[in-house]
Order: structure tokens, then C-alpha cells, then sequence
């Protein structure tokens, strides 16, 4: 896997809430450095000060569909240039909890933000820099609002986006699916309702081949 554009590599992890992808996430960050690679995990929105205390407004606050995707992209802009392009620079990995797959999936499917708003916001803020590889963790509805409701068992308060209802996030889901078929070269669907070390066994060999 080569990109034109940067010596590192770009990896953005993607899905509804309750797919798993965090856990994930933090396994296949140390599957890289164990293979000797430089990783830098991040995450949005967030991964700079700034970008957290956006974090913090657009997971708590009500807001119109429009004011969240500007914000998205407010704390975009920051970790792109703080953050995510000096790490692709030097020649790290990045692999970043959610991109801008997240805005058409959430803002755009979810809210109905107009996707060529987003697009806009899109070119404007990260123009020429595209992931290398997006992996979205696939899970249906019922199995995701499971975990979740666990989750909120077992003490976690729910954030906004996560009290939303099934129909809010069937076509998150949707919205996920119909890019990474658009996209198959960048996208890569994998299906997290399956065990554990199976998911593992198919992570391994993505890291062995980054
Ligand atoms: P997380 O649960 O993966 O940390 O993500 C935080 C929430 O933010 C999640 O519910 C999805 C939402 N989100 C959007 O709605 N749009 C975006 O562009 C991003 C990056 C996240």
C-alpha cells in the first residue's frame, strides 16, 4: 500500500457507536508498534486541546444538524494541521478513531446535512489528504444498542450521539456501507459481530500488510 502524498500512512477507523471500534482501535495500535512501527493514536473530534474541548461541546450540547458539522470541521482543521499531517511527514502511522467518513455518516445519513455541504467543508479543510486505508467495524443495529445499553449498565452516561434511536443509527450504518462500496480500494468492511480473535486474525494480517 503506497500514497502519493505523504511518507506515513493514514488509517481512520469507522462505524456506529457500540460496533466495538475503540477496542479494536487500541489492539491493532499495539499489533503496530509490536511490528515496529511509530504509531500515533488519535481520535475525533478531539486529538488536540482545542479539538477536545469542541469534543466536549458537540457530545453534550443541542445544536442545529448544520452548527455540529462546522464544529466537526472546526476541530478537523486543527488536528490535521497540528497533529495528523507532521506524523504522516516524519513517517508514522496514524490511526485516527473516526474522519470525515464520520460527518457524511452521522451529519450527513443521520441528520441530513447536505453531502455536498460536507464535501465542501471536505476540500476546504483537508483538500488533498485522504486516508490509505479506512476500516470500518460493521455490527448490526441490535448488537451495537446492546452493548451500549450495557454500557450504560454498568455506569458509562450515554453521550448524545449514543441516545440516539435505532432509525438514527440504521442509517449511520447505511451511510457507511454505501461508501465503503463506492470506495472499495480505500474501504475496508469488517464485520465485528464475529468472535473476538477472529476480528484480531483479520486485523494482524491488515497491520502485517501496512
Ligand atoms: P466516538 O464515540 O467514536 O469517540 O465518537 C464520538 C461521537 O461523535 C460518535 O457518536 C460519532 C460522532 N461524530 C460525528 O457525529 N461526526 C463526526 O464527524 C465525528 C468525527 C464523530
Amino acid at each position: 500500500m503506497t500514497s502519493t502524498t505523504h511518507k506515513g500512512r493514514f488509517v481512520t477507523l469507522e462505524g456506529i457507536d457500540g460496533a466495538g471500534k475503540s477496542t479494536h482501535a487500541a489492539w491493532l495500535a499495539q499489533a503496530l508498534i509490536d511490528r515496529g512501527r511509530t504509531v500515533v493514536a488519535t481520535r475525533e473530534p478531539g486529538g488536540t486541546p482545542l479539538g477536545e474541548r469542541l469534543r466536549d461541546l458537540l457530545l453534550a450540547e443541542p445544536m442545529t444538524h448544520d452548527t455540529e458539522a462546522l464544529l466537526m470541521f472546526a476541530a478537523r482543521r486543527e488536528h490535521v494541521e497540528h497533529v495528523i499531517r507532521p506524523a504522516l511527514a516524519r513517517g508514522d502511522v496514524v490511526l485516527c478513531d473516526r474522519f470525515t467518513d464520520a460527518t457524511y455518516a452521522y451529519q450527513g445519513g443521520g441528520h441530513g446535512v447536505d453531502a455536498k455541504r460536507i464535501a465542501a467543508l471536505e476540500d476546504w479543510v483537508h483538500g488533498d489528504l485522504v486516508p490509505d486505508l479506512t476500516l470500518v467495524f460493521d455490527v448490526p443495529i441490535a448488537v451495537s444498542r446492546e452493548r451500549l445499553d450495557r454500557n450504560a449498565a454498568a455506569g458509562h452516561t450515554l453521550d448524545k450521539f449514543e441516545r440516539e434511536r435505532a432509525s438514527f443509527f440504521e442509517r449511520v450504518r447505511a451511510c457507511y456501507l454505501a461508501r465503503a462500496a463506492a470506495d472499495p480500494r480505500r474501504c475496508r468492511v469488517i464485520d465485528s459481530s464475529r468472535p473476538l480473535d477472529v476480528v484480531r486474525g483479520e486485523l494482524a494480517a491488515i497491520a502485517a500488510a501496512l
